[in-house]
């Protein structure tokens, strides 16, 4: 079995001290950098745009999971590519044309994720699934950390894994929200490969051990 991944949310990082926070998270045992961008749209908050994400990326020295919560994606897919998002992952309620849309995204190199609102039925993947890198299965409503996890969340990602398995696909399922060191376990063995963490970590007295933690009890 690979190992299970951990991918903290700096959208819960402290942005007065976001270089000390990045490299926290390069000398921790996380895999990825996940960075979380809202337009004030898609979700009722605006988190950050460019010019941050520019300084993060100056400083991570992980694989950058950027996660857009925007309306018509299409628009910034070349910009995001060119600011070092390894993994770019739209929501699939905010495109029209996901499959022109993930062609678009690998086009510029990156790997091409969908994410799914708490409700919206797994089964819209069935046509695209073989298209599809990784699938972020939202487990709280996408606008804001620090939420409570949705308990829906462990059938999805079942009928997920299911639907993978039955087409063949190599699609990872990336979880978000809600994610702590009590549920981690338990998204793991359902069949989650990378787990998100924004508030769990970054608001724990060691986040650096916080992720240590996260990490062995994913993959125990
Ligand atoms: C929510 C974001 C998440 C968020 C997770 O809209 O997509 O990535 O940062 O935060 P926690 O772990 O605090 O729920
Ligand atoms: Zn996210």
């Amino acid at each position: 079995m690979s190992s299970k991944l951990i991918a903290p949310s700096i959208l819960a990082a402290d942005f007065a001290n976001l270089q000390r926070d990045i490299e926290m998270v390069n000398q921790s045992e996380a895999d990825w950098f996940h960075i979380d961008i809202m337009d004030g749209v898609f979700v009722p908050n605006i988190s950050f745009g460019m010019p941050v994400l520019q300084a993060i990326t100056k400083h991570a020295k992980k694989t950058i999971d950027t996660h857009l919560m925007i309306v018509d994606p299409d628009r910034y897919i070349k910009t995001f590519a060119e600011l070092g998002s390894d993994i770019l992952t739209v929501h699939y309620e905010a495109c029209t044309h996901l499959h022109r849309t993930l062609q678009a995204i690998k086009t510029e190199g990156m790997k091409a994720g969908v994410a799914l609102n708490p409700h919206t039925n797994i089964h819209v993947l069935e046509d695209i699934i073989n298209d599809i890198d990784l699938v972020c299965i939202m487990s709280v409503n996408p606008g804001f950390g620090g939420q409570s996890f949705i308990e829906n969340t462990y059938t999805k990602i079942k009928q997920l894994k299911a639907l993978i398995e039955r087409k063949g696909a190599t699609t990872q399922i990336e979880i978000d929200g809600g994610v702590t060191s009590k549920n981690a376990q338990a998204l793991t063995e359902a069949g989650a490969d990378i787990l998100v963490a924004g508030s769990f970590v970054f608001k724990s007295t060691n986040p650096h051990n916080t992720i240590k933690d996260l990490k062995t009890i994913a993959n125990s």
